[in-house]
């Protein structure tokens, strides 16, 4: 049965030097507030409010539901780390933490509101709008945030659409790190079905062994294949027990260069280690290709190309071979009148006139 989401803290509220202005959304794990500050604007504030472990009934105080002391503790604990981690985080591409604080029995974040609408927006809105040019200088300007996030030891584990602002000045915006979630997963097995299925990596449905960057590397991928497809790719769990996924490279031929496609197809490797290991890494692959393996596509067509080129030269072999023989026969016995025979094609022509096909 689905949880019934919380009470939200009512429009109007004061919260420190800020006043709420209402609810942007309520998530499995917190609210998000719009509010505003008389001096300085608009400000998202995010409540820890994990349903299902806390609750707000009445007035503006959070209660913990029995027995999940410990785990509210664990999710409190991980969100105020999370919050302090990120306020020393000072990116243009990374959501900017201005605050954090406890209060009502549980704690909050203040951060920087940003005028735009999320990636999924935009992917069901305009999907025919979204091409390669789009995509590469969108997502390099993306990755350039979470090198730097990456570079602090941190991992974000929730990269998906919802979680992307594009900023109306064209800016991408990441948003909602996952490890307050993550957090909450390793202790309880319900929790665990709040990955987003077709982003979380294969580690993260396997637990918590193995993650590193290239856990967000994946999601990274099936945000591009998301932002050409119009939904996610088949959910990790899904793929390990059969894997249908129809490759970037093959799904999309013809809409992308080549390379941004198998570059989609590198990130969404299901083991770890074929995925590109770095987000610099990934950085490179889009902007020149560097380092992307062929496809399953441009294996196949150079499969396709190198018989071409084998017929092409056995060809030219066996009919040099014939014009051997002929201009043999025609020393043997001349014929009067007769015009000279042409030079043998060499296997290099037969190569030549393959390339040219
Ligand atoms: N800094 C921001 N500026 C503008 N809008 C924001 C900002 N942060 C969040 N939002 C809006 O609020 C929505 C929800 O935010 P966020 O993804 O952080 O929380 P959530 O998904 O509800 O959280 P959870 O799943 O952890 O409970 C976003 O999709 C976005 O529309
Ligand atoms: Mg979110």
């Amino acid at each position: 049965m689905a949880l019934q989401a919380n009470r939200p803290l009512p429009d109007s509220y004061r919260l420190g030097e800020l006043t709420i202005e209402k609810v942007l959304s309520s998530g499995g794990f917190s609210i998000v507030y719009l509010a505003r500050d008389d001096r300085w604007g608009p400000f998202v504030i995010k409540e820890f409010l994990p349903t299902g472990i806390a609750e707000r009934h009445i007035g503006d105080q959070v209660v913990i539901i029995e027995g999940k002391q410990g785990l509210f503790n664990r999710g409190l604990r991980s969100f105020m780390d999370e919050a302090a981690a990120l306020a020393r985080v000072d990116h243009p591409n990374i959501v900017r933490v201005k605050d954090f604080f406890r209060g009502n029995g549980t704690a909050y974040m203040v951060m920087q509101h940003m005028r735009g609408r999320t990636l999924q927006f935009h992917i069901h809105a305009q999907r025919s709008r979204l091409d390669e040019r789009f995509l590469r200088t969108f997502f390099l300007r993306l990755l350039n945030g979470l090198r730097e996030v990456h570079l602090r030891r941190l991992l974000h584990l929730d990269i998906k659409p919802a979680n992307i602002l594009l900023g109306v000045d064209g800016q991408p915006l990441l948003l909602d790190f996952g490890a307050v979630r993550n957090a909450l997963d390793e202790a309880e097995p319900q929790v665990k079905s709040v990955l987003t299925e077709g982003f979380a990596a294969p580690e993260q449905h396997a637990g918590d062994a193995g993650l590193g960057p290239w856990t967000d590397i994946y999601a990274v991928g099936a945000t591009l294949y998301s932002c050409l497809a119009g939904h996610p790719p088949p959910s990790a769990r899904v793929r390990l027990r059969e894997d249908r996924l129809v490759p970037a490279s093959v799904k999309f031929y013809g809409r992308c260069s080549s390379e941004l496609l198998a570059t989609i197809d590198w990130c969404l490797e299901l083991e770890a280690l074929k995925r590109p290991q770095s987000v610099y890494a990934l950085q490179r692959a889009l902007q020149d290709g560097t380092g992307v393996p062929r496809s399953p596509l441009q294996q196949l067509r150079r499969r396709r190309w190198s018989l071409r080129m084998i017929m092409g030269r056995m060809r030219g072999l066996v009919s040099s071979g014939l014009h051997g023989v002929s201009a043999l026969v025609s020393r043997q016995a001349p014929q009067p009148g007769a015009a000279p025979s042409k030079p043998p094609e060499s296997p290099n022509d037969a190569i030549k006139s393959t390339r040219r096909q």
